[in-house]
Parts: C-alpha cells; structure tokens; sequence
C-alpha cells in the first residue's frame, strides 16, 4: 500500500472521545473537497505525486512538511492557479477538476492571503463593500436601488465586526493598516465570498508571537464558517487549530491524522518532525 492511500485512521491511538467521534464523521458523510491522485510536475521534478486528500465540511485540515514539499503547488493546484498534469478535484460533489480559478471561487473555493485581492488605496470599507458585493449574486453593479446599499453596508460591517476589524480603521486605506489587520482584511474579504472551502497559505508567516496569537484566535472562531485548508509553518498555530494534519514530504502525504496521531507517528517523525518534534507545543502532550 502506498504511504497516501493508508487508511486515514490506521495507527495510533486517538486521544479522547470527541476526536473519536470527528475521526468517525470523517470516514463518513460527503466531502466539502476531494483531491483525487493530483499530479504537478516541473519538468523532471514531481511537486505533487499522486496526491489524494479529503476535506470534510467545517474541518480545519493542516497540511504540514519541509521547504520544497510541495504545499504551495497543492493550493494552486486546489485554488486552479496552477493546472494539475492528472487527478482530479471535487467541490461539494461537483466536478471542478477544469474549472478556471475565478470560477471555482463562485462555486465556494476561496483562497485567503492574496494581496493583490485588497484594493490598497481604497478605504478597508470600500473593499469589504466590493467583495460583499462582487458575491451577492448581483456582481459589480453600480447603478443599484438605495436600499440595496443598506444590506450591503450592514453586511460589510458584519464582516468587519466577525473578523475583528477595528472599526477604527474602516476609513482608512487599506495600504495603511498594520500587518496583523491587512491579514484580518485579507481574511474577511474571501469570507464574503461565504465559500464552503477556504485555502490559506501560511497564514502567519511575517507575522510576530502576538499577531500570529490573535490570528490563531480569529481563525479558531471561524471554525465551522467554512472547511479550512491550513498550510502553515508555525507549529503552535497548526497544532492547535487543526481537526486532522497531513504530513507532505517530497509531494506525498506520507501520513493524515488528529494532531495526536501525526505526533505519534513514526513515519513521520522520521521524515520531518524530527526536530521540530522536540519544540515544546508538540511534545507537551
Ligand atoms: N513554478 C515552478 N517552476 C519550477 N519549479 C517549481 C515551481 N514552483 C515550485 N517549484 C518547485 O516545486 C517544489 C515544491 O515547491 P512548493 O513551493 O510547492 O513547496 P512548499 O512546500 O510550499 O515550500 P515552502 O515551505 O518553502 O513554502 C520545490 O522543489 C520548488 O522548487
Ligand atoms: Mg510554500
């Protein structure tokens, strides 16, 4: 059997009842996304070798392992900025396997920390309006009733409000704001797409111990909005938040599991964590 086609509960030990029960929702039920036997090659280098990965709805899924594994070619791959040479990619039990990337973004796939989805010289409201409005199944009309423009005034709010937004800084152009709220801005922008799936692509890099705190925070309280693919390096941040982890080295998932049974695992161990096992939040349990 090959590394990626374990069974997803196969090994160790599951750690409590809770986690047994999300274990048993997983084998179970429809997927919000399924990859199936993805393939990316650059030339002679396979970045993506016959990958396969469910996402269940409102599972925050991590997906972790060493520089060059290949984790960003499988968010273009999910998100369509990259075309995939074989496999194939279902969206709530569509098929979207063809589908273009601003397409797959109307059919609930949105990926989180583009900056160039941030309109920098317009107000942080302005561009929570767009986006509430670029998805209101309206598109970018302009010459809309004056009533319409409440509800979306009250929905770009909302957002703001959800992601934690100071309202403070709703006036002010998006270029302007500190990191930390140029990530909540980014993050409330593919929210209002209201997607069944969100990619986020290493979340908290640049980011310092209090901002990537707080935006482990907002991510924890948007748990269940939307399944959640996370790739990110801070290994507090992903042991935290994530349901299931998947381990990426050299473009396969060499092992799927709860935190605790990625910690445990041999495999994985050997291949990757090895070190990074050894950092307090993974050893702590
Ligand atoms: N456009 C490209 N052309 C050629 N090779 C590429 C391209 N994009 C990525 N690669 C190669 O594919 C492999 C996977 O790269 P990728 O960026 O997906 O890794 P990653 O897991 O995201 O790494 P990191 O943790 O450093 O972000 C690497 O060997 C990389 O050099
Ligand atoms: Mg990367």
């Amino acid at each position: 059997m090959s590394p990626d086609r374990r069974p997803r509960d196969g090994g160790a030990a599951l750690s409590g009842e809770g986690v047994a029960q999300r274990q048993e929702d997983y084998a179970s039920g429809a997927p919000a996304l399924h990859a199936q036997g993805l393939v990316k090659r650059f030339g002679a280098l396979v970045a993506t070798d016959n990958l396969t990965l469910t996402l269940m709805p409102g599972e925050i899924h991590a997906v972790i392992g060493p520089n060059g594994a290949g984790k960003s070619t499988l968010i273009h791959l999910l998100a369509g900025t990259l075309p995939a040479d074989a496999g194939a990619l279902m969206l709530d039990g569509a098929d979207i396997t063809r589908m273009a990337a601003h397409r797959r973004v109307a059919a609930g796939l949105s990926r989180s920390y583009q900056i160039t989805n941030v309109f920098k010289r317009f107000s942080v409201l302005e561009n929570l309006l767009l986006a509430v409005q670029a998805h209101d199944g309206g598109g970018l009309g302009f010459w809309r009733p004056r009533a319409a423009d409440h509800d979306l005034y009250d929905a770009a709010h909302a957002l703001a409000h959800e992601c934690g937004i100071d309202p403070d800084h709703l006036k002010r152009a998006a270029d302007t704001l500190p990191h930390g709220e140029q990530r909540k801005l980014e993050f409330a922008l593919a929210l209002a797409a209201r997607p069944s799936v969100l990619l986020l692509d290493e979340p908290m890099a640049g980011m310092g111990p209090d901002e990537t705190a707080r935006l482990t925070d907002l991510i924890e309280s948007m748990r269940g909005r939307a399944a959640m693919l996370l790739v990110e390096h801070d290994m507090e941040a992903v042991f935290r938040l994530a349901d299931r982890i998947s381990v990426l080295v050299y473009g396969r998932i060499i092992a799927t599991g709860t935190p605790d049974q990625v910690r445990n695992d041999a495999a994985v161990r050997q291949a990757y964590l090895g070190d990074e096992m050894d950092v307090s939040p993974l050893a702590a349990t």
